[in-house]
């Protein structure tokens, strides 16, 4: 989605906005710009595609004096993606310009009001009547800040905005509402920033805005201002990420880097949170009555999340006995939910921004839910707005396909799952110490499972030209078919889809033909024989199978199947954290084969803010 930087302060600011750019980039766009105050003007240079148009545009900056300036990676909505409908947008006089992410929903009736007053538009964007309307405001009042918060009473919609005005050479307004924006303190120097990870080089002094609120953005300081237009004094965050957590560390691909991180992740997850074979959540505000008296319990979530709250279904019934539901977040919000007080609405998101999963829990608090969420990205909306937050202390994830993020919002939900089973009565006690000590093993297990990269590599070779292909899988296999399929599809463009095995029969068995690719998944022990005969039916129908099975079953998986993929024994619960690492692989590598952008697969993003 959108990226946004700025930067106030006493260097020249094109580098650096440029930096930033570059450092957002992993949320997807198709064309960005910068906008730079300098010697008395306004200078806007935008360019569609990669970032290193605009910067071999701009001589990386070099040609663009000043040291105020905005920047924008853009993810088109609203029109295509060209030079002209990027960011910055500027106004007709050419004073001000613009950057913006969300939506301004009723845009085509004030550019309707503006074309009569005689205003003309270049793009197709909803920003560009931002910019026209500040300068319509200008004109009326004179007063550059009455200007801008008369644009922000008209504007009714999702945004962040960046906002310069040649006038004002040494100061930037940034304003806040349903979309993430961030303020960076450095010394000397000012930040603006819609994603933490484009400022870590430079300051870890973070403020996040709140919706409603506006910011005046100086060298010297920042002001901030609530809705009333009253200044507010503010929380600040600091961020203890290593800058090289945000940069590729001689991998090929942040994707693989994240997929190697995942035991150190897990570790980081998990590690504290267990203390002399207990769980503890010193970070979960909830009481053990709370706890006892939880009704019934939701999970919403978007994406891979989502997945996770498939696997969380299975495992927090079994451990809780109580009925989860898991609801994509885009059609909780608009079903009329039958949930109130009592009941506890686990939203899980690893950026904390996807709008549609914002909604949701909006829309479940305002109906007397209690929220907890199982976040990445610390301080990010969905944090803030949660009664309770588990951080899953990933560190920061730049590939868009999820990876680490997955594993660990899934080993936070197992957690919670024992922490809560254990005060509500509901699991015994060899099932508690026995995830435990799975829990434990996983780090150790999943490196064993990293060491099969090449051998997963080969298979992938073997795969990589297959147009369609489908995961089949029961329980837990079915849950975490899910998610390797979507990952195959996302980095690679196969067409691919997951099944629960015994829904073949239903239809979809008639897909299947000479050489269909098919991926059995037969981790799940209880289910084995099951999935043993689901690869028997579709090899009578020709499929080319690839089996992920444990080591328990590997041989006798060979003796059927000739691509087979083994982990380690685990608990039944955890096997779907340790059967993602080699589909995860599996997904990159074949992408890699097929020669496609691992990191930023067309038309997606990291970070879905828009609905
Ligand atoms: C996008 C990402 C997915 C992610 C989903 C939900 O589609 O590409 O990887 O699973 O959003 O994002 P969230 O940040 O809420 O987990």
């Amino acid at each position: 989605m959108c990226g946004i930087v700025g930067f106030v302060g006493d260097r020249q600011a094109a580098p650096i906005l440029l930096d930033g750019l570059r450092r957002l980039e992993y949320r997807g766009y198709d064309s960005s710009g910068i906008a730079v105050c300098g010697d008395g003007a306004l200078r806007v240079k935008k360019a569609r595609g990669r970032l290193q148009v605009l910067s071999d545009l701009t001589r990386a900056g070099a040609d663009l004096p000043g040291t105020l300036g905005i920047g924008h990676t853009r993810w088109a909505t609203h029109g295509e993606p060209n030079d002209i409908n990027a960011h910055p947008h500027v106004s007709q006089s050419g004073r001000i310009a613009v950057v913006h992410n969300g939506i301004i929903e009723n845009y085509m009736i004030l550019k309707e009001q503006l074309l009569r007053k005689g205003y003309t538009f270049r793009s197709e964007t909803d920003t560009e009547v931002v910019a026209q309307l500040l300068d319509y405001y200008y004109d009326q009042c004179n007063d550059f800040f009455e200007a801008v918060m008369c644009t922000l009473n008209a504007i009714e919609g999702a945004y962040a905005l960046g906002i310069v005005c040649a006038d004002y050479p040494d100061r930037m307004y940034a304003a806040r509402k349903d979309a993430p924006l961030l303020l960076g303190f450095g010394e000397g120097s000012n930040y603006l920033a819609s994603d933490v990870t484009a400022l870590i080089r430079y300051t870890r002094d973070i403020v996040y805005m709140d919706d409603g609120e506006l910011a005046i953005l100086s060298a010297g300081g920042i002001r901030i201002y609530d809705r009333q237009m009253r200044p507010v004094e503010k929380e600040h965050h600091h961020i203890d990420w290593e800058v090289d957590a945000a940069e590729k560390g001689g991998y090929a691909h942040f994707m693989l880097k994240e997929i190697m991180e995942q035991p150190r992740a897990i570790r980081e997850a998990t590690a504290a949170r267990i203390q002399s074979g207990r769980v503890v959540l010193s970070d979960l505000t909830m009481t053990a009555e709370e706890i006892r008296s939880i009704g019934k319990i939701y999970i919403i979530a978007c994406g891979s999340s989502y997945h996770v709250g498939m696997v969380g279904k299975y495992n927090l019934e079994r451990m809780l006995r109580r009925s989860v539901e898991v609801c994509l977040a885009s059609e909780f919000r608009y079903s009329d939910p039958i949930v109130g007080e009592g009941d506890l609405v686990i939203v899980i998101s690893q950026s904390g921004e996807t709008l549609d999963t914002m909604a949701a829990l909006r829309e479940a608090k305002k109906r007397g839910a209690r929220i907890l969420s199982i976040v990445n990205v610390v301080g990010s909306s969905i944090a803030r707005e949660s009664d309770d937050v588990l951080y899953t202390w990933a560190g920061p994830e730049i590939a868009v396909a999820t990876t680490k993020a997955y594993s660990t919002q899934m080993a936070v939900l197992n957690l919670l799952g024992l922490y809560f089973g254990d005060i509500m009565g509901t699991v015994d006690y060899e099932t508690y110490t026995a995830m435990i000590r799975g829990i434990q093993n996983l780090p150790t297990q999943m490196e064993e499972i990293l060491l099969q990269k090449d051998a997963i590599h080969e298979l992938a070779r073997e795969c990589a030209s297959h147009e369609d292909v489908f995961f089949i899988g029961r329980n837990l296999d079915y849950a975490l078919s899910l998610e390797g399929s979507l990952k195959l599809k996302e980095i690679s463009y196969i067409h691919s889809e997951a099944y629960a095995s015994g829904e073949l029969k239903h239809g979809t068995i008639s897909l299947i033909e000479d050489g269909t690719l098919v991926i059995a998944l037969g981790t799940y022990e209880p289910l084995f024989d099951k999935a043993m005969s689901n690869v028997v039916e579709v090899q009578a129908r020709g499929a080319h199978v690839l089996a992920l099975t444990t080591e328990k079953h590997a041989a006798d998986m060979a003796a059927r199947v000739p691509m087979v993929i083994a982990i380690p024994e685990t608990e039944q619960m955890l096997l779907p954290q340790l059967g993602v690492v080699p589909l995860q692989l599996l997904s990159y590598y074949i992408a890699l084969e097929r020669g496609c952008d691992i990191d930023k697969p067309r038309n997606l993003a990291k970070s879905v803010t828009v609905e």
